[in-house]
This record gives structure tokens, sequence and C-alpha cells, in this order.
């Protein structure tokens, strides 16, 4: 199903509650009665052509935006995935690390499989890391250089330049499946974590697991859907444009 602006928010959180953790990065509270979509968005000065293509691309893995230079900028997609890059570090991780260690204080008898399990999670945290900063401090910025240069009455060669060096080509080549790696950490768990006298622990631990994954999967999705496309027809528009010069 689609989400338009008439339906109702409250049917959009029914229909995918994991759409909750998207209206907490717009800012949106709960509590908006019978309202639509554009109502909350409107009320939350939440831009709707940008909002309704964000969760679509969420809750939808084959919805396709179809127009890419749309009225919403740059900077507002870029602030977005920031949000969420902080939202996995700042709240998911260490939710999932005080479960970790919640588990090496309750389980003795597992304790070698916890350590290599709290060890892989330390090797996961970093590879997260490394991947969203390298959005953060290169990708985003060459976006918004972009967003500019695109906007811009004339190109300077310093745009072409730039294009030379990097391209959206170039991220989504590299743009790798940071969510993969968690399939073997709940494997560990599943497969070899007998856990008889805390099972609700290790359900705790694997549920926070699979919808960290789920929520990375949905996350690079709109990277791959919204931003790329956006980017590359950017960077067509300039390269023509500086071609007729
Ligand atoms: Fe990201
Ligand atoms: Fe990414």
């Amino acid at each position: 199903m689609i989400i338009t602006k008439d339906n109702k928010m409250a049917d959009v959180i029914h229909m995918n509650y994991s759409t909750l953790s998207v209206l907490n990065r717009f800012g949106i509270e709960l509590g908006f009665g019978d309202k639509s979509v554009e109502d909350v968005c409107q009320k939350h000065e939440v831009d709707i052509n940008f909002f309704l293509e964000i969760i679509n691309t969420f809750i939808n893995e084959d919805y396709f935006p179809k127009k890419h230079l749309q009225s919403f900028s740059i900077a507002l997609i870029n602030d977005y995935l920031k949000k969420t890059h902080d939202y996995y570090h700042q709240v998911k991780v260490p939710a999932i690390e005080q479960l970790m260690d919640q588990m090496a204080h309750n389980c003795y008898t597992q304790r070698n499989n916890i350590n290599l399990l709290t060890n892989f999670f330390n090797d996961y945290k970093q590879e997260l890391l490394n991947h969203t900063q390298r959005e953060d401090k290169i990708v985003f910025p060459y976006t918004l250089s972009i967003e500019k240069a695109f906007n811009a009455p004339q190109i300077d060669k310093k745009t072409v330049k730039l294009m030379e060096e990097y391209s959206i080509d170039i991220f989504e080549s590299e743009h790798d499946n940071i969510e993969e790696k968690l399939f073997d950490l709940k494997n560990i768990i599943i497969k070899y974590l007998p856990q008889p006298k805390n099972f609700q622990l290790c359900n705790k631990l694997l549920d926070e697991l699979f919808t960290l994954e789920k929520d990375l999967n949905d996350h690079a999705r709109i990277e791959d859907k919204v931003l790329v496309p956006k980017i590359r027809a950017m960077e067509g528009v300039i390269r023509k444009k500086f071609s007729e010069k």
C-alpha cells in the first residue's frame, strides 16, 4: 500500500509499527487523533512531499520514487539520514551492549560464548561507525556541493573537477550492506547459545538485533533510492550544462 497525504497518520502506524522510528526522526509526537498525514506534517512543519517519499520508501521494498528533482532539498535528506545514524550510535548500540552486559553477569556457564558475542559486536560497532562516518563526512558534503552547483546559474570548473574525483556512482558501488553481518551475530545466539535460565534476556537481545537489521536495511534503501538517483540526475544536468558552455 502506498501512503498518501490523505491517510490518517494513526493508520500508518497500525499498518507498520516500525514507522514509529521514522516519525521520531521527523520530530512528530504521538497523540494526533484522527488527523491526516498532511495535517500532522503541517503542524510539525515537515515537508509533505519529503515525508511521503521517505515513509513509502521505508515501508515498501518495491517503491521507487519517480520524480528525482522534486521540491525538497538535499539538506533535508541528509539531515534525516544523519539523525538515523545518531539513533544507531546513541540508542540502538548502547541498548544491545546493555543486554550483552546483563547476559555476561547472569550466565556463568556460557562465558566463552558470551565473550565471543561481545567481541563480535565490538567489531561490528566499529564497522557501523566507519560506514556512517564516511557518509556523514564524505558523501553528504559531496551531495550538498552538487546541489549547490545544480542551483547555480553557472557551472564552475571546481565542480567538474570534484565530479571527476568522486561521484554518486562511486558511493553506490562502495555502499556495503552493513546489516548483513548482523545475521552472523544472530546465528551465534540462535545456534550456539543455550540459555535455559535466561531465555527472556536472549529473546530481548535477538529482538534488538532483528529490529536493528531491519532498520539498517530500510535506511540503506532510502540512501540508494532517494539520495542516489536525485544526485545522479543533478550530476547529469551539471555535465550537460558544462559541455554546452
Ligand atoms: Fe547511512
Ligand atoms: Fe549507508
